[in-house]
């Protein structure tokens, strides 16, 4: 049986620390780019139950959906644009309190409030990035954004380094 990843009576810290332990040794030896990434948005939803948790992956200078959970999502997304594309031009974090303040946001869902985008960066090229969006105002913060940015940094090791 695959391992679990649900947490109870945990605050954000805790919850981001035990899933980082239990989940970083579950990937370290698959290199297959699709699985990793499938598995990692099926163990965050079920760690932290957001909304929407999903990867574009960089296509032929485009973003195009990868694996993620939640409703249905919109394909491409280009450079640039949108809070996705904003994450892959800068290849930085983007945490967004309130997606109607964000220029440009792309609204795949009305139910989206805040939303958090990391990109995977290996070798100085990003490969993909990680979108979570939440249905309350505010969701994502620094926490956020230091274990994501581990989180994106340990998949990129498995599965974009030679
Ligand atoms: N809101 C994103 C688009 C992707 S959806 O949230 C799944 C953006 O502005 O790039």
């Amino acid at each position: 049986m695959e391992p679990q990843f649900s947490y109870q009576n945990m605050d954000k810290t805790a919850r981001y620390e035990q899933f980082l332990k239990d989940f970083i040794p579950y990937i370290s030896d698959e290199h297959e780019e699709i699985s990793v990434l499938a598995n990692t948005t099926a163990a965050l939803r079920q760690a932290f139950g957001w909304f929407w948790i999903g990867f574009y992956l960089v296509r032929d200078e485009q973003l195009v959906l990868g694996p993620f959970q939640g409703d249905v999502a919109c394909y491409r997304i280009r450079y640039g644009r949108g809070v996705c594309g904003t994450a892959w031009a800068q290849a930085s974090t983007q945490v967004v309190p309130d997606v109607e303040q964000f220029p440009g946001h792309i609204a795949c869902s009305g139910s989206s409030r805040s939303e958090i985008v990391v990109p995977l960066i290996a070798n100085g090229t990003v490969h993909a990035v990680l979108d979570i969006d939440s249905d309350t105002l505010a969701t994502f913060d620094d926490t956020d954004r230091h274990y994501l940015e581990i989180l994106c940094g340990k998949i990129c090791d498995e599965i974009y380094k030679d």
